[in-house]
């Protein structure tokens, strides 16, 4: 080809580019150093999740090649906000081998963002993109003992017709349908034990309303968006808040080091 041709193409190419489709050329080389640095090891050099300790791990370090992220604010099937990627890399991913990296910057979260985005194509394509969904604060009910057992009553039920073949009836992560459950990375899909006080997605009524109406993009955790009513969503949730147990804390336990005496 001409290449003038070539340079025609490559401005109709930029031109054509919906915002979302640009990379910031700085922000992904800084990127890249941050990443190389702190997240090479689990996610890998082609962040294809392959890193050096990723066999030993469960789940996997993701993948980032396919674009698809689970704990966002974004409808089912969108690439998360900018801000859902940065609460991640914040705050960590509780139970996983992801923990929070608290000590970046602001400024170095998003230069590491730009470089996990780098890896697929998704982030090219202004369709993938969605504004995140808006979510009502959670009942007042809930604050009141009698009324939140009433509600606790219903959810049971909704509960069992729409969880438990994954989650199990009683929440703990060992509904009937469990051994036939794959994620798109070929791995098995483990529903989570909503009994545990921490969640992935966080500890209020709030984080389990929000994976309800996203899903968790990748695996088989669908939005029930359009299934379930926000009233029968908070009455499932004031039930699954029934059988939380208790919060023990696991870190911090090891027993005391032994002081040397002289
Ligand atoms: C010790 C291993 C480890 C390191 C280091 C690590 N991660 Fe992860 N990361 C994981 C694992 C494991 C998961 C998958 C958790 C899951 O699927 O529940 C994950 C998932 C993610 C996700 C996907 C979240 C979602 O919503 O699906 C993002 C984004 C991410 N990591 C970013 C990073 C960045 C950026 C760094 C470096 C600053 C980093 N990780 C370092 C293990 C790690
Ligand atoms: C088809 C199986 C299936 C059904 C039905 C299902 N889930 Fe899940 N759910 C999963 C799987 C699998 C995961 C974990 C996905 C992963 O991380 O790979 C999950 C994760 C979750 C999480 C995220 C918890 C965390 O670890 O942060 C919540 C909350 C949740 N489910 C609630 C529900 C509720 C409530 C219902 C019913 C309204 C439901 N699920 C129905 C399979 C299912």
């Amino acid at each position: 080809m001409h290449l003038s041709a070539i340079i025609l193409l490559l401005t109709a190419a930029c031109l054509s580019a919906a915002e979302p489709v640009m990379l910031d050329f700085n922000r992904y080389m800084e990127g890249k150093y941050l990443f190389e640095r702190n997240c090479i090891v689990c996610h890998g050099p082609r962040g294809d999740g392959k890193g050096e300790m990723a066999p030993t791990l469960s789940p996997r370090p993701r993948s980032f090649r396919e674009g698809m992220f689970k704990f966002r604010t974004t409808p089912s099937g969108a690439l998360p906000t900018e801000d859902d990627l940065r609460h991640t890399i914040k705050h960590g991913l509780t139970g996983t081998a992801m923990g929070m990296f608290a000590q970046l910057s602001d400024e170095d979260v998003t230069n590491v963002i730009e470089y996990v985005k780098s890896f697929s194509r998704r982030w090219r394509k202004a369709e993938n993109y969605a504004e995140p969904l808006t979510f009502p604060e959670p009942p007042a009910w809930l604050e009141d003992a009698k009324q939140k057992a009433t509600h606790a009553e219903k959810g049971r039920a909704l509960f069992v017709t729409n969880c438990s073949a994954c989650h199990g009836p009683a929440a703990d992560g060992n509904g009937v349908v469990v051994p036939t459950l794959k994620d798109i990375w070929e791995q098995p899909a483990r529903p989570s034990d909503l009994r545990q006080p921490h969640l992935r997605c966080g500890d209020r009524p709030q984080d389990i309303y929000r994976v309800l109406a996203t899903g968790l993009n990748g695996t088989p955790m669908a939005s029930f968006e359009g299934v379930l009513t926000p009233e029968q969503r908070w009455d499932i949730i004031a039930w699954i808040f029934t059988q939380k147990l208790p919060d023990v804390p696991t870190l911090g336990n090891a027993p005391p080091r032994e002081v040397v005496k002289k």
